[in-house]
């Protein structure tokens, strides 16, 4: 076996020891160059369906196919040296059965090198979670507002704000653990739901609008930058991207039309 030199990268492991430790950073990318810039900020990279949305101007995640995801996670794994990249499994590429959902993720691990994929869905995909787990996939789950089942839930709505609906979302996080996900994403459910979950199961819970009781959080990268058009109340801008991209092409705009085109000596050299 040969060894090489390289930063290692962290791991589905790494990431399961960080149970209740110093919280976990994570950022859905989609691209080499922003990988590149994340990586040495955050512990894990994910490369979304939400990319569909984000990125391909589709209304939700189901039409992702999953050869646009090994595309984007692939470029993603070029640009990223050091944290863990998990892509998502995409609508109807693992839902039918473990051995389709195996098949499917394998094909992913293999042309894209992540350490890992997501899937949605708590109880019913616990038997594909172990299948997976055992045969040398890790696997990241994801629980509460799960965006692949939009017409069932009938909308982007915050899961679990009447007690009621508790004991169905703590089920799906015990099961989701006990089946062998190394980490479950908690998609907008209340603050003392989160909570509660964080403390009963030993694997770190990733929040995305559920939260500080989370063991991390995860939010998509362009929505955090100011990028997205519209983003949920619970995104902290931390940005104004989509305000500097515009100022930025409107000055290019005027420069074009001033016919003050850059650069006499027509080298293609990089600048330093
Ligand atoms: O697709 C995605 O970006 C996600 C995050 C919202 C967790 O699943």
């Amino acid at each position: 076996m040969s060894t090489h030199a390289a930063a290692k990268r962290l791991t589905a492991p790494d990431i399961a020891r960080r149970k209740g430790g110093e919280p976990i950073v994570a950022l859905t990318s989609y691209h080499a160059h922003t990988a590149a810039i994340a990586d040495k900020y955050v512990d894990f990279l994910l490369v979304g369906d939400s990319l569909g949305m984000v990125m391909h101007g589709f209304e939700s995640t189901l039409p992702v196919p999953l050869d646009l995801m090994i595309m984007h996670g692939r470029a993603v794994m070029r640009g990223a040296r050091r944290a863990l990249v998990v892509v998502d499994m995409p609508f109807g590429s693992y839902e039918e059965s473990p051995s389709h959902a195996f098949h499917n993720a394998a094909k992913v691990i293999k042309e894209t090198q992540c350490g890992a994929i997501k899937l949605e869905g708590g109880r019913r995909m616990a038997e594909t979670i172990h299948f997976l787990t055992e045969r040398g996939i890790p696997v990241m789950s994801h629980i509460g507002l799960t965006p692949q089942s939009i017409n069932v839930l009938g909308g982007f709505r915050t899961q679990g704000r009447s007690r009621d609906q508790w004991a169905a979302i703590e089920e799906d996080a015990r099961v989701v653990s006990e089946a062998g996900a190394f980490a479950v994403v908690l998609e907008a459910i209340t603050e003392p739901l989160a909570a509660k979950i964080t403390k009963a199961i030993p694997i770190p819970t990733i929040g995305i609008g559920a939260s500080a009781q989370c063991d991390g959080q995860i939010l998509v990268m362009e929505d955090m930058l100011g990028l997205a058009p519209r983003v949920p109340k619970f995104v902290k801008e931390f940005g104004k991207i989509g305000a500097a991209i515009e100022g930025a092409i409107r000055s290019y705009a005027e420069d074009v039309r001033a016919r003050n085109f850059p650069g006499d000596e027509h080298t293609y050299e990089v600048k330093d």
